[in-house]
């Protein structure tokens, strides 16, 4: 719980140090500094409890930098990293299997399904909307929080990756699934298209299944004989939708090159991950 305020606050920072500043000679706000609140209350209160907190507006605060790290990897501003920095091993645990990145990807989802909902479809079954499957609609959180894989601060292993994917225990993300269901309740069209390897089409298929996910127009795994980078890759996908006549009006994934490229679509929704980087 303690650690869950702080990270509230650590995210009030971010967005109100300027304000806080300003607030400083204000002795009314400041006496609110005294007063302790619980998670979730308006941010406007928590924000005076940052300079107690925090000092230096956040600098000796080690986690303040763990943040600017996400944000500047959520924000493709930090490109083709390997790993989480071990010092962040522990913010990133608590951000992925706390509130904030619930909240985080419901938001995405909030957006996604108010754009969705203002398409106009052509009434042809043309429209489609493009999903990746890893950290989208799947999550293979129970992986990342192993000790041995410690939320991605360690060495990326593709034979212990693959044993977990072959389990097909991967969870859906609720907000996701979410989306998902919206758009099949207004007549547009899912198409997954992911990295995973074709091998592994049965169990992804069982693992959608289990979950939630029953219906899709196609499923698009990565086969044998493909090569390039993951951008080129979906790049070449997306346009061989096109050309078969579809209207990518949504294309979302955790990963930037989901979302770059060719073909990308009307619109792209952006989900958090912090756990790797694919390029
Ligand atoms: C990767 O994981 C496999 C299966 O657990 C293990 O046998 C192998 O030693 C690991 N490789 C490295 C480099 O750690």
């Amino acid at each position: 719980m303690r650690t869950s305020i702080l990270l509230f606050l650590l995210l009030a920072l971010a967005v109100t140090s300027q304000a806080t500043c300003t607030n400083d000679k204000n002795p009314s706000i400041r006496s609110l500094t005294d007063k302790t609140y619980s998670y979730g209350e308006e941010i406007a209160t928590p924000i005076h409890l940052l300079r107690p907190k925090s000092g230096l507006a956040g600098r000796k605060v080690p986690q303040t930098d763990c943040l600017s790290w996400r944000l500047a990897v959520e924000t493709n501003n930090i490109r083709d990293w390997h790993l989480v920095p071990m010092s962040c091993e522990q913010y990133v645990g608590h951000y992925i299997l706390g509130k904030q990145y619930k909240d985080d990807c419901d938001a995405v989802a909030d957006a996604a399904i108010e754009y969705a909902k203002s398409i106009k479809l052509g009434g042809k079954g043309k429209e489609i909307w493009v999903f990746d499957i890893d950290e989208t609609t799947l999550s293979n959180l129970p992986y990342y929080a192993r000790s041995d894989v410690q939320f991605g601060a360690l060495p990326y292993n593709d034979t212990k990756f693959n044993e977990w994917v072959a389990t097909g225990k991967a969870p859906a993300i609720p907000a996701i699934l979410r989306l998902y269901k919206t758009l099949l309740t207004l007549g547009i069209k899912p198409v997954f298209l992911s990295g995973t390897k074709e091998v592994y089409q049965q169990v992804r298929v069982d693992n959608l299944h289990k979950v939630g996910y029953y219906n899709w127009e196609k499923l698009i795994l990565k086969g044998k004989n493909e090569k390039g980078s993951a951008v080129e890759y979906k790049s070449s996908k997306r346009t061989e939708l096109v050309e078969a006549g579809y209207i990518i009006v949504g294309n979302i994934g955790d990963q930037w090159s989901d979302l770059l490229g060719t073909n990308v679509g009307a619109r792209t929704f952006k989900v958090p991950d912090p756990l790797y980087f694919i390029g």
